[in-house]
């Protein structure tokens, strides 16, 4: 019997199986759909706080936090008693901001607790500790967030700050931001892949296969993508430098952008912008090639070659928006554009790894 706290349908195991003839998924359908809700969510908010950056928002609500100007909701009224004054598009951007992250932080916090619960529809107990570790790093990681955005205001390091301090606390609040993605993928895809689908018959010939260790093909491939995963942070955290470099120092056009970008006595963060270009093209074609290895080793199993398939169609797609990106100075609308594509190929290459993982834990070494 579940405590009275807990909507039922989430946890009722009767709301099984989501697509006939697969059975026993480790989760409720409804606990599964609410993960995968989590995660497009939390990505909208991210992709939003970038607008917030990006349209130099971020002092809206002064350095207040949470309070916004010292109120919990923006009004005319000011509260030093000064001449009321209408609520500025940055303080209603910026309280949007903290709404709707506010919000991610609760729905992030209910699926720690769901799980907490579900889980006991897990096939195993190593499995349902997989899923209770995978949502309480996602609830650790969107606590990260909200503690990075309470620094970034009562720090003042927003609108025009182009501090050394901004540029960490951006770059760490990006990464963080990735984890914080690969832990809600983690969490709904414990909850939602069969044990089964990743043992018996769902094992790739191949994948399963014997590696150059003589351990399964899809440990090793496991590891190379990590290492590349691990250079996406890098990727990540300097394009969200060289994002800040163009919010405040916009260039006029391409050539005098360029000129700026290797002019010695430019402020570090115009000269750090060839950085990400250069390290997220290397990245690309170093995940291209492990994409390819884990294809070319994968015999028949399709989750593999579908979330590859999705790994390398984001990994071209992301490439080509960050080549427009800088030919175009980068215009908010594409910068967005270009947040969301880093987070859907981030998406994919963390299930692919979840894939990987789960073969190479389900066959048999020796
Ligand atoms: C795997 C490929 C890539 C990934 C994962 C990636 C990721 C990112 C991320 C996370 C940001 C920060 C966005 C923000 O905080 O708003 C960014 C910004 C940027 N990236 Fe990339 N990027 C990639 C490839 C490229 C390439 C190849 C170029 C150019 C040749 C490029 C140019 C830019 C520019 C100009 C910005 C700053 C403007 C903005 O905010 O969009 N990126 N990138």
């Amino acid at each position: 019997m579940q405590s009275d706290h807990t909507p039922d349908h989430l946890l009722d195991p009767t709301s099984g199986p989501i697509s006939a003839g697969v059975s026993g998924r480790p989760g409720s359908r409804n606990l599964i759909y609410f993960s995968w809700a989590c995660l497009v969510y939390v990505i909208f908010v991210i992709v939003w706080g970038a607008f917030v950056r990006a349209s130099g928002s971020g002092a809206g609500c002064g350095s207040h936090w949470p309070l916004c100007n010292g109120q919990i909701l923006p009004s005319t009224a000011s509260v030093t008693g000064a001449a009321p004054a209408a609520v500025s598009v940055a303080t209603w951007i910026e309280f949007s901001h903290r709404i709707t992250s506010g919000l991610s932080l609760l729905m992030v916090a209910s699926l720690f607790f769901l799980v907490r619960r579900g889980s006991r529809l897990a096939t195993s107990a190593k499995l349902r500790s997989e899923q209770r570790r995978a949502a309480g790093w996602a609830f650790g990681f969107i606590v990260g967030e909200a503690g990075v955005g309470a620094v970034l205001v009562l720090q003042r390091l927003v609108a025009g700050d182009s501090s050394l301090a901004r540029a960490v606390v951006i770059a760490l609040h990006l990464a963080n931001t990735l984890f914080l993605v690969a832990a809600l993928v983690w969490t709904a895809m414990a909850l939602g892949v069969p044990e089964a689908a990743q043992s018996g018959s769902g094992l790739s010939s191949g994948l399963s296969g014997p590696g150059p260790d003589g351990r399964p093909l899809a440990a090793a491939l496991f590891k190379r993508l990590r290492r590349v995963a691990a250079l996406f942070l890098v990727v990540g955290a300097s394009g969200a430098i060289v994002a800040l470099g163009d919010t405040l120092f916009p260039a006029k056009d391409l050539i005098s952008g360029m000129a700026q970008d290797l002019s010695a006595s430019a402020h570090f963060l115009v000269r750090l912008r060839v950085v990400h270009p250069i390290l997220a093209v290397g990245t690309a074609w170093a995940l291209w090639l492990v994409l390819g290895a884990i294809e070319s080793s994968n015999k028949n199993n399709d989750l593999v070659s579908k979330v590859g398939f999705y790994a390398r169609f984001f990994l071209v797609a992301q490439v080509m928006l960050g080549i427009l990106n800088w030919l175009l100075m980068a215009p908010h609308w594409l910068q967005l554009v270009h947040l969301a594509g880093s987070n859907a190929l981030w998406v994919s290459v963390v299930a692919l790894l979840f894939a990987l993982n789960r073969i190479a834990k389900a066959t048999p070494v020796g």
